[in-house]
């Protein structure tokens, strides 16, 4: 495969089915090259991890918007995304990203552990016999400790799923004015949702993440704290349940690597990372060059835009030998599928502490779980897991 048709292959279903292949062509062939779509792609771990902390590349940012789509603002799916801080730059990001971490605060997430615990253990006790561990378990655990954060009620919690879902389409390089249109509407939905949430929370705060983050005064326009709202719901569990689905479908398929984590869960956190590292639940991460930059000798003009392929990084040979072989013993495993610099995952220790939790319970309470059928992939590539996962608990 030559490396056009690498970069091709990642728009077709089997491309996104398995793209590592097209990440080695693409990766032998440069650290940086240009696509067709005049988008430029960068392959390395090193370009990759030093790209992520670069002040001189920057987000599509609402400003931008406003310039190369006009109507952007209609479309609510796209809007919760391009106003939270995800999209934001400097002064900006820096304020309400400091908003935002002020309230989601290690001790915060620390606390965390036990509602976790006991939310897995719940979900295990009810999981049935054939079940698709997607719905059963890998949806369910991160939306109801996202929710238990934000104090969003129980019962709402398979209604974020969809909506979730629908909205996080505008991830992806490329959808169909349906899924936009799906989008759209997720977007106004979850709008309203916490637009009820907040007026409820100003009349009677409670311990919970929303009313920290009302709080937090003027600090937030009212858009931003609705926009974080929806984002902190939304990057909370699509990302989050893919942890767990291709996590547990690994050890699945690996019966010696499961029979080491169950037997001394004391090394969920270097499973986990290696879990992230060997299949990252989000692929890639784009940026415009806010300058001339000079990328290992090759000249990419201000303007032009970069998408950084967390995937092929985190499977690069000149960092991690032997790359394509799931191993937790490596030294020093530090993927990038949290991304880096300022816009490094907010809520990576949440989604740590949830795999780390997850993995040697389902383990040890389960013993014999299996896979019962062949899974499902979805077929995205920004977010990438499964659509089903079907099991036999034995
Ligand atoms: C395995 C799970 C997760 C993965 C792989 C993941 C991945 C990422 C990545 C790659 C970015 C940076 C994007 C960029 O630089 O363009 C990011 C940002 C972010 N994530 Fe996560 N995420 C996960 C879970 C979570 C959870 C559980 C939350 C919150 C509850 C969360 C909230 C955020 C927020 C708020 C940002 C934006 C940070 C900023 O722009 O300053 N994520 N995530």
């Amino acid at each position: 495969m030559d490396h056009q048709t690498a970069l091709g292959s990642l728009f077709s279903p089997e491309g996104r089915d398995d793209p590592y292949p097209a990440y080695d062509v693409l990766r032998a062939h440069s650290p940086v090259l240009l696509a067709p779509d005049e988008r430029w792609y960068v392959t390395t771990h090193a370009l990759t991890n030093r790209l992520l902390r670069d002040p001189a590349l920057r987000l599509a940012d609402a400003s931008d918007y406003d310039q190369f789509w006009p109507g952007w603002r209609q479309n609510r799916g796209v809007a919760s995304v391009v106003l939270s801080m995800l999209q934001t730059n400097p002064p900006d990001h820096t304020r309400v990203r400091r908003a935002a971490a002020a309230t989601f605060t290690p001790k915060r997430i620390a606390a965390m552990r036990d509602v976790i615990a006991e939310q897995a253990a719940d979900l295990i006790e009810a999981m049935p016999d054939g079940a698709d561990f997607m719905t059963a378990f890998a949806y369910p655990l991160p939306i109801g400790v996202i929710c238990s954060l934000l104090g969003v009620p129980a019962g709402d919690r398979a209604w974020f799923r969809e909506k979730a879902a629908d909205l996080t389409v505008v991830l992806e390089p490329i959808s169909t004015v349906d899924e936009m249109e799906l989008a759209d509407a997720a977007g106004r939905e979850l709008e309203n949702y916490f637009i009820g949430l907040i007026a409820e929370r100003q009349k009677n705060p409670r311990e919970d993440l929303t009313s920290a983050l009302i709080a937090t005064g003027g600090t937030l326009t009212g858009e931003e704290l609705l926009a974080n709202l929806v984002l902190l719901l939304v990057a909370g569990f699509e990302t989050t349940a893919n942890l767990l689905g291709t996590g547990l479908h690994l050890l699945l398929t690996m019966p010696a690597q499961a029979h080491r984590l169950r037997a001394d869960p004391e090394l969920s956190p270097a499973f986990v990372e290696e879990i992230l590292r060997y299949d990252s639940p989000v692929q890639l991460t784009s940026r415009f060059a806010a300058e001339d930059l000079d990328l290992d000798g090759v000249a990419v003009p201000a303007g032009a835009g970069l998408t950084m392929l967390l995937g092929a990084a985190n499977r690069d040979p000149a960092r991690y030998p032997d790359p394509h072989r799931f191993d937790p013993d490596r030294p020093s495993i530090q993927p990038v599928s949290f991304g880096g610099g300022a816009h490094y995952c907010l809520g990576a220790p949440l989604a740590r502490l949830e795999a780390q939790v997850a993995f040697p319970l389902l383990l040890t309470t389960l013993p014999k779980l299996a896979l019962s059928a062949e899974p499902v992939r979805r077929d995205r590539l920004t977010l990438r897991g499964f659509a089903s996962i079907p099991i036999t608990t034995g």
